[in-house]
């Protein structure tokens, strides 16, 4: 639906970037289909309160319909969660019997690195098909969209919880403060909530517009967050900012009645924003957004015309936004590389770019991998290097088209 207003204030809003019409970047058909029904890709701002959210919101039957992100293992989200652990044990967030719930809690990744150190943990999380790979790999998960209702039945049924997690979902979700009531529903009153979302400043920073897709429904800052944590019963005590996801804004919030007092990191990083997310700051990124497509178009039809060939490296979501906002095919880039096992053989929604084995490409490379999963660049390049792929470069398209041999 098209919003008139900011989601969380009900503030005027301001177009930021337009991406086109394109269709939902989880939807990875087993056909190459170009028809597919495309939905407008617009990102707006809120001045009053630092929102930048999506103007028009798919329901989540559209969205996912087809979906297909399952966490990837890797050596970098490994490493994200032992940081993340460390954090929240040293500062008194998590203790040895906490119980521990996270929200879209995937195929329990997380979960299963924080179990052996707590009371208990528990997953929820709508997808049922990867619900069923978590409760496979042993991680108790409960099937189901987490808003007050839900909350309330799992509060009843298995007590409240000292600390919820809810990693890369507030963004997922429509209205948002619905998941905050499920919180307060659920959260024991001396209990932590944890908040982790793509990081709306380093977006801005770095000019990844490719972080804009449907399911991304909002862009967080610690200041549209604290917004939105205020008027609903919540404020942030402490805050992080962590590499994984291409920048990530880790908020640890708590009833707005809670003894625990706020970290001065919050002031500060509240204070650093104004300057990130200024008006000059944020009409740089959409200037840049429009100029690195157009010189991802010029870089990619150059290697055409010399004859040489490019492959994308992740069928990412972000991948699919970044094709779908150049109009690359499989004219262009041929195919694209993934390490995810039930991806393969499916397409980038709207280009007819089929996914293939991470090890097939890597055995028989392209001349360029065009990487859709920049946020494993170090990690994706050296391991294209130790299977041997010696001669293939790379174009890394954000923060500035680059070419990397
Ligand atoms: P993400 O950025 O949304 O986590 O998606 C990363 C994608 O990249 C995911 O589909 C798996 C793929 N991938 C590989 O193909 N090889 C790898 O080594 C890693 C870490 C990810
Ligand atoms: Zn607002």
């Amino acid at each position: 639906m098209a919003s008139t207003g900011c989601r969380i204030c009900g503030g005027r809003l301001e177009e930021l970037v337009d991406l086109g019409a394109m269709p939902p970047a989880n939807w990875l058909l087993d056909v190459p289909d170009f028809e597919q029904e495309r939905y407008p890709l617009a990102l707006d701002h809120c001045s009053a309160c630092a929102n930048l959210q999506l103007r028009y919101c798919l329901p989540a039957d559209v969205l996912y319909g087809h979906y297909f992100y399952v966490t990837p293992t890797s050596s970098s989200l490994d490493r994200h969660y032992r940081w993340l652990l460390d954090v929240l044990f040293e500062r008194g967030y998590a203790g040895p019997r906490s119980a521990v719930i996270e929200v879209g809690s995937n195929r329990g990744a997380f979960l299963k690195a924080i179990s052996p150190h707590v009371g208990s943990v528990l997953g929820v999380d709508p997808a049922a098909n990867i619900v069923e790979v978590a409760r496979k790999d042993g991680v108790d998960t409960v099937c189901d969209f987490f808003d007050a209702d839900s909350a309330k039945r799992i509060a009843e049924a298995r007590g409240t919880a000292d600390l919820i997690v809810a990693r890369h979902c507030f963004a997922h979700n429509e209205w948002p403060q619905r998941m905050l009531e499920g919180a307060a529903a659920l959260l024991s009153p001396n209990g932590v909530l944890v908040i982790e979302n793509n990081y709306a400043a380093q977006m801005v920073r770095d000019v990844e517009f490719d972080q804009i897709y449907h399911e991304h429904m909002f862009y967080y800052s610690l200041s549209s967050l604290s917004a939105m944590l205020e008027r609903n019963g919540f404020r942030a005590i402490d805050v992080e900012v962590a590499a994984v996801h291409g920048g990530s804004i880790v908020c640890f919030a708590v009833p707005t009645n809670s003894e625990r007092k706020a970290h001065e990191r919050v002031a500060a990083l509240l204070e650093t924003e104004k300057k990130q997310l200024s008006p000059e700051a944020l009409e740089r990124f959409a200037k840049r957004t429009y100029a690195i497509r157009d010189e991802l178009r010029t870089v990619v039809s150059g290697i055409r015309d010399d004859g040489r060939r490019v492959a994308a490296y992740g069928a990412t979501a972000k991948g699919a936004t970044l094709m779908n906002f150049c109009g690359f095919t499989d004219a262009e880039v041929f195919a694209c590389a993934d390490s995810t096992p039930i991806k393969e053989g499916r397409y980038i929604p709207g280009t007819g770019i089929q996914i293939v084995a991470e090890s097939t490409l890597l055995q028989d490379p392209p001349d360029f991998f065009l990487l859709t999963a920049w946020n494993y660049k170090t990690e994706l390049i050296a391991k294209a290097r130790s299977a041997g792929a010696a001669e293939v470069e790379f174009i890394v398209p954000i923060p500035n088209v680059e070419i990397v041999r």
